[in-house]
């Protein structure tokens, strides 16, 4: 009752343009068994963090607040911390030749190695895990520093990604135990929007052949993860998308993990290509959200971040049209950018692909802007098979 009264008050205190930009929803985080209150941070490597967090600041317009090195006597790696509104990255990388960064990076590339959640109970959390079946990367145990005691553990997912768990009520620092703050290095051009998003919406994982509907279930069996509505079956996934995806969430919705796997198709899928170059399972894209995605994509393009384009046919089919229905966009305006629409009971949404950000054709980011629809995109899937099919063929991976 007193953990229910607690979520009603969060719930009520979360900023009402927050909520809507990322779908949230009213749960009762009493029944939980495992409640996760935020993404916590997206955790990557580079093959050179120190020139990939630059690009993140110069490209992205997040802001550098905290650093880890061996200026600080971490020896093994460097870590960035970035963000933007309430979206936090870590970039990674490998400083001593043996530091286990340079081995993931060789296997995997530039990618995810952590989706870390804030929880408020490490030690419940856990120990629900254990008892699911989970493997236990880290077990609970705090790290201090002058600001305070964080709670921390780890438990590992698909392919080599890890979701560290995060206690950080009793911490007042920049970001760890570890790490000092750090100032921008880019200087903000002064019209320059403060930022080009501001949260996380959803985090993908693509998984291998025939595993998607395990890692379903390992997210609700493990994590208390329901199901939301949104999946691409066999219908979708043989003609137009060459994936299976479901997509499970946090109770509120909060924290939403769809999860791909390669369906047998004319030619080759793209989660094929990604498992292929990323040697396994492991996170595809990043879907950010911003309440204004064309000053977004403006501004990204402007500072060099290239968008997957989408045909023209796309605005210019009437049954589209139809579909699409009344956006706050012109179709002209939507058709310059390049900018999906899709629509359901709910609402509506607007999104956007980049290409791939690394030298392998593995991560991505999406940009979306959500107009009541809790959906993820499926109607665009035949319109983005198109787009990303022109890619591979032009890498010659098709
Ligand atoms: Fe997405």
């Amino acid at each position: 009752m007193l953990l229910s009264m607690t979520e009603t008050t969060e719930t009520a205190t979360t900023d009402p343009g927050l909520a809507a930009l990322v779908g949230l929803v009213e749960y009762d985080a009493s029944e939980d068994p495992f409640p996760v209150k935020a993404l916590d941070a997206v955790v990557f490597v580079a093959g050179n963090a120190t020139q990939t967090a630059h690009y993140y600041e110069s490209a992205f317009g997040m802001r550098l607040v905290a650093y880890s090195g061996p200026e600080h006597g971490n020896r093994d790696h460097k870590a960035f911390v970035l963000e933007s509104g309430s979206a936090r990255f870590v970039i990674t990388g490998g400083v001593a030749p043996d530091s286990p960064l340079l081995d993931h990076h060789r296997r995997h590339g530039d990618g995810v190695t952590d989706i870390a959640l804030e929880v408020e109970d490490v030690d419940k959390c856990v120990e629900h895990a254990r008892d699911q079946g989970a493997t236990v990367l880290e077990e609970p145990h705090d790290v201090s520093d002058e600001h305070g005691t964080v709670r921390r553990a780890a438990i590992a997912t698909y392919g080599e990604t890890r979701h560290s768990l995060v206690d950080r009520s009793r911490y007042s620092g920049p970001y760890l135990p570890g790490f000092v703050a750090r100032q921008p290095l880019v200087t903000r051009r002064p019209d320059a929007p403060k930022r080009l998003f501001q949260a996380v919406d959803h985090c993908v994982g693509n998984v291998e052949l025939g595993k998607m509907d395990y890692w379903v279930d390992w997210y609700n069996r493990v994590m208390g993860f329901v199901n939301m509505a949104e999946f691409v079956g066999d219908d979708i996934a043989t003609e137009y998308s060459a994936l299976m995806s479901k997509v499970v969430s946090n109770g509120n919705h909060k924290v939403k993990f769809p999860l791909n796997e390669p369906a047998v198709s004319k030619r080759k899928s793209q989660i094929d290509e990604y498992l292929e170059f990323y040697t396994g399972a492991g996170c595809q894209h990043i879907a950010l959200a911003t309440g204004d995605i064309v000053a977004t994509i403006e501004n990204m393009s402007a500072n060099g971040v290239e968008f997957l384009a989408t045909p023209d046919s796309y605005y210019d089919d009437a049954e589209l049209r139809d579909r699409i229905g009344q956006v706050r966009l012109p179709i002209g305006e939507l058709k310059r950018h390049g900018i999906l629409v899709d629509r359901d009971e709910d609402g509506y949404l607007l999104q956007i692909f980049t290409k791939p950000i690394g030298d392998r054709p593995t991560v991505f980011y999406e940009l979306i802007e959500r107009h009541g629809s809790l959906g993820f995109g499926k109607g665009n899937f035949k319109a983005l098979f198109e787009a990303i099919e022109r890619e591979q063929e032009r890498r010659g991976n098709l």
